[in-house]
């Protein structure tokens, strides 16, 4: 990393930040108006991007998966470069052949697996996670990575439990059975998971969002039902909060970066039902590099952003830069997106960076 603006002197505050570009392990791309509303807001931060098979109806088959990369490409802004990686839905029928074949062409990157009903589309979820275990062993066998949505659903165990109970009941079997898979813990939100993946020997890595790191769940009631900081899995306690930026500055490469950057219509959020999903991706590495900076660990987000996260999946790092000034921005209440607002992440606040673009090496 290139600690640029600080004068010759280390001790002088950084202003400009240069770094390997980012990838976002973690998106969802929607679809439509709203794919084309939103995916330059991805694509100008992040190289790739590990894309959300949630659609309606969901992304199970390599066919679907292939003709969903192609309409994420023609919504892509010419000059940008960026690559959509795609995931298979798992469900209860998911069929292992399709699923390897999806990969060894490089259509599939990785599959998803959504316990039924643990969040927004995922009523075609899988309902019993051993009638995939012919999935996990070809997974296993060709190196495929295996996404978890790690909460269990059942309605009587209590939503701030769901994560803890999840690593206890269903993700430490599924690693005693499947020792090889690869595994990675999307959007953690607990210090039970930054424990569990930092304890472990089983190739697992977990991803971040920003929100999570940025508020607990008294967000959500701060003088009323703020339904804008309502997410899956809904943010916690203080304490995880905390174990969470511990886990994301540690330089540990089992936590990178995944924005769960999931955008919904104002009306869809501020509703009797509000859907779950914080639309970070404009400002989505503003918002890493104030967590970094208040922690002091801004010379730890390169390899948060850009170096764990190919390391993990086994892919190249990207070659080229971005730039990130320390430049504030108000961060409007509100954006147009497809004819409808979408209220983002930071709505009425001031950032201290602005991400700049890439630099021309
Ligand atoms: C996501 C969405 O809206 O698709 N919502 C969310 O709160 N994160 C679904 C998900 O990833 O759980
Ligand atoms: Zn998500």
């Amino acid at each position: 990393m290139n600690l640029l603006g600080a004068q010759g002197k280390l001790e002088q505050p950084l202003t400009r930040l240069v770094i390997h570009r980012p990838d976002d392990w973690h998106v969802h791309l929607r679809d439509g108006a709203m794919l084309a509303g939103v995916v330059n807001a991805t694509a100008r931060q992040f190289a790739r991007a590990i894309v959300m098979p949630n659609l309606v109806p969901p992304v199970t088959k390599a066919a679907a998966a292939d003709a969903y990369r192609s309409r994420i490409l023609a919504a892509v802004e010419t000059g940008l470069d960026f690559t959509p990686l795609m995931t298979c839905y798992l469900t209860d029928d998911s069929d292992p052949e399709d699923i390897t074949y999806g990969f060894k062409v490089g259509i599939f990157t990785a599959a998803k697996l959504y316990p039924a009903h643990a969040t927004t589309n995922s009523s075609h979820g899988v309902t019993d996670f051993t009638n995939l275990y012919r999935v996990f062993a070809a997974m296993e066998k060709i190196a495929m990575p295996l996404l978890v949505h790690g909460e269990v659903t059942q309605s009587h165990i209590d939503i701030f439990d769901r994560e803890a109970v999840f690593i206890e009941q269903i993700l430490s079997q599924i690693m005693r059975d499947f020792p090889a898979l690869k595994i990675v813990f999307e959007h953690i939100t607990t210090s039970e998971a930054v424990d569990f993946v930092e304890a472990s020997t089983h190739p697992i890595a977990a991803t971040i969002t920003p929100h999570h790191l940025e508020f607990n769940r008294n967000a959500m009631f701060e003088g009323g039902i703020r339904p804008h900081f309502y997410c899956l899995p809904v943010a916690k306690r203080e304490v995880h909060r905390l174990a969470l930026r511990r886990a994301a500055i540690s330089g540990s490469p089992k936590f990178f970066l995944g924005t769960d950057s999931a955008p919904h219509t104002v009306g869809a959020k501020e509703s009797a039902c509000g859907c779950a999903g914080i639309y970070n991706a404009p400002y989505a590495l503003e918002s890493y590099a104030k967590v970094f900076e208040e922690e002091g660990a801004l010379d730890r987000l390169e390899g948060f952003a850009s170096q764990f996260g190919p390391r993990f999946y086994g892919l190249p790092s990207n070659q080229n830069h971005i730039v990130l000034e320390k430049t504030a921005q108000a961060i409007p209440p509100h954006l147009d997106i497809a004819g409808n607002h979408v209220v983002p992440f930071h709505a009425g606040q001031t950032l201290n960076w602005t991400f700049q673009g890439q630099t021309s090496h």
